[in-house]
């Protein structure tokens, strides 16, 4: 497997396949991979010759009081799975590679970036903005990929590259779950125990608030009940449960346009989000 360390090193291979006509497509990950970021691969391949998979755990997009430091990290394994799923690089540069001393810019995403996470982890947003367009820039790609699960988090990036003119396509792939329902999510690796059997509840809220929709429900504050309802006496706290229009993420009271249910709870000192796409 291809792996490159530095921006020159990255430089020289995507001028390269460039130089050939090719299409290159950015599938980018912090790592220790799991079905849900594997499924990204698969979901760009039609649309480029070559896929770069980049591995960074990125700084800031953490708050001081979060788990950058014990975010899990498992690079032999991550590299093994990707060439098995066909990918042509890894691009897995160290933090000051990304940012050197001195760094100063940041992309900020204004309206849809504060709401929902954006409330709970006010800096958050534009750690990933910013990161996500030094690398779609940095890979000159064609097409990136990002997993339905950070619904907020992919459309932030679409209005990025929308209101930067980036010459990018954006996809958005489709939620991946374990058996019980619970989103994958490098994170769950930090449940074990009671916790782990807790978690498929915000799955199970979000679905409860979907079948009260396909019931005939379009009252928001209903549905957002019935959700409630599936997490009183769970175990866990709610950050939020929402009910919210695709493309603003505002709240709705009446759910006539394609419409999310979003999530966040917290399991101890673990913090999970989900959602649910709904339309009439
Ligand atoms: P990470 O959490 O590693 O996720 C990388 C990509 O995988 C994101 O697009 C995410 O939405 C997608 N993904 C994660 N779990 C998924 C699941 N269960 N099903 C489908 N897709 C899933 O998201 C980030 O990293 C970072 O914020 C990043 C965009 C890389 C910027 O640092």
């Amino acid at each position: 497997m291809l792996i490159l360390r530095t921006i020159p090193e990255l430089r020289t291979f995507v001028h390269d396949w460039r130089s050939q006509g090719l299409r290159i497509g950015l599938v980018p990950t912090m790592g220790f991979l799991h079905e849900g970021h594997l499924s990204l691969i698969e979901h760009i391949k039609p649309h480029c010759d070559r896929i770069l998979v980049s591995i960074f755990v990125n700084p800031t997009q953490f708050s001081p009081d979060e788990d950058l430091d014990r975010y899990p990290r498992d690079f032999d394994r991550d590299e093994k799975l990707v060439e098995e799923r066909g990918a042509d690089a890894i691009f897995y540069p160290d933090s000051k590679e990304v940012y050197p001393d001195g760094f100063r810019t940041f992309v900020i995403v204004e309206g849809i970036g504060s709401v929902l996470c954006g409330r709970s982890r006010p800096t958050h947003f534009r750690g990933v903005t910013t990161i996500v367009a030094k690398l779609l820039n940095l890979t000159d790609c064609d097409a990136a990929v990002f997993g339905q699960k950070d619904y907020q988090q992919a459309l932030i990036i679409q209005r990025m590259v929308e209101d930067l003119n980036l010459d990018v396509e954006v996809l958005f792939a489709p939620t991946v779950r374990e058996a019980d329902g619970l989103a994958m999510s490098s994170r769950n690796s930090y449940l074990a125990g009671p916790e782990r059997e807790r978690a498929p509840v915000l799955y199970r809220a979000l679905s409860q608030g979907q079948k009260a929709f396909e019931s005939g429900e379009t009252s928001a504050a209903k549905i957002k009940q019935e959700m409630r309802k599936a997490l009183r006496n769970s175990g866990v706290t709610v950050d939020y449960i929402e009910v919210v229009d695709a493309a603003q993420l505002q709240p709705v009271e009446k759910v006539n346009r394609r419409t999310v249910l979003a999530g966040a709870i917290w399991l101890g000192n673990t913090r999970l989000i989900d959602n649910i796409i709904i339309e009439p």
